[in-house]
């Protein structure tokens, strides 16, 4: 018996949530995707509440009137600890899934009972957060680290410009508290972006931690949601395909599609009603 193709829009301030889409592909590899980077609104973590609820709701449905989405995937957790309950409001009958600090398995697995989660300022101010760690930190003690220019850092190495140590260095210095015969074991990658940097994340860290990515538990969460791939996926045109949309540059599809280890569509850029929201 074959199934309808799902279609998952995947979206995000940038190329952050990429992070989060290259488990989702490799998890429902015959599904259709689109995914779309905000990157005329990016910083989204430098955004006004007010600002960003307005943003995102703009955009969000536009992207929902032109895909016509199974399932949308906010990749942002700027944006999911802000602007997911509102949105799950307008549009109940779409599932959403979001992002959001992953305090729970962090705090579970530290053994100093020390972890720093790593975020956007408005990731580290809003309450979704602070709720967070008061139901799931426990005997944890969670040090908040804003960084407001490691997202850009990562735009900056996704566009083919080059990062310097030093920059990345300094804003991962605060995660490393050692204090009280503890030291930090444990830190959360609570911006999508981060995961893109891991590898360099883990090089210029002073000492060992386990870096948390959320992304291979928002994938099963979108399994959970839409069922395993078929082992006869629908005929039908589009299954596997990629489309790339960003509101103001054209995304990078040589280096996306080597992330994705899979082609992507010509990227296209979606213009109005997006200015108005700047
Ligand atoms: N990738 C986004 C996140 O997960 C944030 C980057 C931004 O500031 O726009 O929070």
């Amino acid at each position: 018996m074959s199934h309808p193709t799902p279609t998952i829009l995947v979206f995000d301030s940038g190329v952050g949530g990429l992070s989060v889409f290259r488990e989702i592909a490799k998890a429902r590899p015959d599904a259709r995707f689109a995914y779309a980077a905000d990157d005329a609104g990016f910083p989204y973590g430098a955004l006004s509440d007010a600002a960003l609820v307005a943003r995102v709701d703009t955009v969000l449905d536009a992207l929902i009137a032109q895909i016509h989405p199974s399932l949308v995937v906010i990749a942002c957790n700027t944006a999911s600890t802000l602007a997911l309950p509102g949105l799950r409001a307008r549009y109940p009958d779409l599932p959403f899934v979001g992002t959001v600090p992953a305090v729970k398995p962090a705090c579970a697995g530290s053994r100093s009972r020390r972890i720093s989660i790593l975020a956007t300022p408005a990731t580290v101010r809003r309450d979704y957060t602070a709720s967070l760690i008061r139901e799931f930190a426990g005997a944890c003690d969670v040090n908040l680290v804003p960084s407001s220019r490691l997202a850009g850092l990562v735009e900056d190495d996704m566009g083919g410009r080059p990062v310097s140590d030093e920059a990345i260095r300094a804003e991962i210095a605060p995660c490393f508290v050692d204090e009280d015969g503890r030291r930090t074991d444990t830190v959360v990658l609570a911006c999508t972006h981060y995961p893109l940097l891991l590898e360099r994340l883990r090089t210029l860290a002073p000492w060992p931690v386990s870096w948390i990515d959320p992304a291979p538990a928002i994938a099963r969460r979108v399994i959970q949601l839409l069922g395993e791939a078929p082992a006869h996926p629908a005929a039908d045109a589009g299954g596997g395909a990629v489309r790339l949309i960003s509101t103001l540059h054209p995304m990078n599809a040589t280096r996306v599609s080597a992330l994705l280890s899979r082609s992507v569509a010509v990227p296209e850029i979606m213009a109005s009603p997006l200015a108005a929201a700047c």
